[in-house]
């Protein structure tokens, strides 16, 4: 029974008493063994193999044994992920590669959506690389609309971080395709949250976090999928020592490593990537299905408490729970106040400018009853302006 399972899989957490946390989109809860992890890699490998660990450990296979597990949440295959650096910076990787691919069309199209990052890294791209391309941004409804002859590569980000409104990944990498573009797609709000096919979709390009859903502690290394037929033509621009053929050989020049080892760049941070590798095994015998199942029940559960004891927060996610990711928005006017006072009720969510309260649903970790406790503590806050508090309206650096 999945109600047994979730009950399993939470022991599975460390959860601080009395707190509710609505946040695991943000970053996740820390799993009981990656915590086991780091201390065993302190004390043992590091403590006392020291450089031989790079070998003895296995340090030096991380970045592609722990794609290979991230490989089977997101529908690819062995051998297409690969582990390393941020977000940001596989966006980076991937955008100059597909650039590469895509001949000499101009335009990266994206939508008013996507993660800032994401746009800014692709307007760094144009800057650095100067042959006449721009980034054309559109509302996420004109997406298809707006994909034409120009366009090299669509890039987007599948799961809306403000709202949670989800793209039909499968329907526009064809129509991207069938019109000669590339896809990108970014899975920081997918991945570990419902069920992704990459190879269904014949996505081009991929990447995403492994802090949020996937639990890999705060700032734990990002991945990338590159479509397998893509790999062998890519002469990657972050070109460095990690991602060649023969990275001990040390020769002048670069000659990239066979298959998606070249997406990587400098030496792994592997105590990040060993909570990473640990916090995977949670994942063990849970079908995404089932995860995703719950996770609408949890989302409709909340959005149908609050809209009835708060009629002063307005939805801002899909209504229907097919539309969107495991997350709930409410726009509310002093919406990062309440957040403040909620989370001192220990009810933790979180605040998007201008006006977004956002909660996660993380089935891994919180059922039901939690999520009718945690929409009671929020009714309580509006209904008592309870936020109208100079404390809880002082903004911290992060919000
Ligand atoms: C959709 C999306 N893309 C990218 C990022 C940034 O990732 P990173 O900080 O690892 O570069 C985030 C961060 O929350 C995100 O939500």
């Amino acid at each position: 029974m999945t109600s047994d399972l979730f009950a399993r899989t939470r022991t599975l957490f460390e959860i601080p008493d009395g707190v509710i946390y609505l946040d695991g989109n943000s970053l996740g809860v820390m799993p009981k063994a990656a915590r086991e992890r780091v201390i065993t890699e302190l004390d043992v490998s590091w403590g006392r193999e020291l450089i031989r660990a790079w070998n003895t450990c296995g340090w030096i296979d991380l970045p592609s044994k722990i794609g290979d597990r991230i490989a089977t949440l997101i529908g690819a295959p062995p051998g297409s992920v690969v582990v390393a650096d941020s977000t940001s910076i596989n966006l980076y990787k991937a955008l100059t590669s597909a650039l590469q691919l895509s001949g000499d069309r101009r335009v990266i199209l994206s939508d008013s959506g996507n993660f800032p990052t994401d746009l800014y890294v692709a307007e760094g791209v144009i800057r650095t690389l100067d042959r006449g391309l721009s980034l054309k941004i559109v509302a996420p409804e004109d997406i298809e609309a707006a994909i034409d002859a120009d366009v090299a590569v669509l890039m987007l980000t599948e799961v809306d971080y403000r709202t949670g409104r989800m793209h039909d990944m499968a329907r526009l990498t064809a129509r991207a395709q069938a019109a000669g573009a590339l896809t990108i797609w970014d899975l920081a709000h997918s991945c570990g949250a419902l069920p992704v096919d990459l190879t269904g979709a014949n996505a081009d390009f991929a990447i995403g976090c492994s802090y949020k859903y996937l639990n890999g502690g705060p700032g734990a290394p990002a991945f990338i999928y590159v479509r397998p037929d893509h790999q062998p033509k890519i002469q990657p621009a972050l070109s460095a020592w990690m991602g060649h053929a023969a990275p001990f050989a040390f020769p002048l020049n670069y000659t990239p490593a066979p298959a998606i080892d070249r997406m990587r760049t400098g030496t792994p941070p592997v105590l990040s990537l060993a909570a990473l590798d640990s916090a995977l095994t949670v994942w063990d015998g849970i079908s995404m299905q089932d995860v995703r199942q719950r996770s609408m029940e949890l989302s409709d559960l909340f959005i149908a408490r609050v809209e009835a004891l708060c009629p002063e927060l307005e939805l801002a996610s899909p209504r229907d729970a097919t539309k969107r990711g495991s997350q709930v928005s409410f726009r509310f006017h002093e919406g990062y106040a309440a957040m403040q006072a909620l989370i001192a009720d220990n009810v933790i969510g979180d605040f998007r400018a201008p006006d977004i309260m956002r909660f996660g649903f993380t089935p891994l970790y919180i059922g039901f009853a939690e999520v009718e406790e945690a929409a009671r503590r929020l009714a309580r806050i509006i209904s008592e302006n309870r936020w109208d508090r100079p404390e809880f309206k002082a903004r911290s650096k992060v919000t």
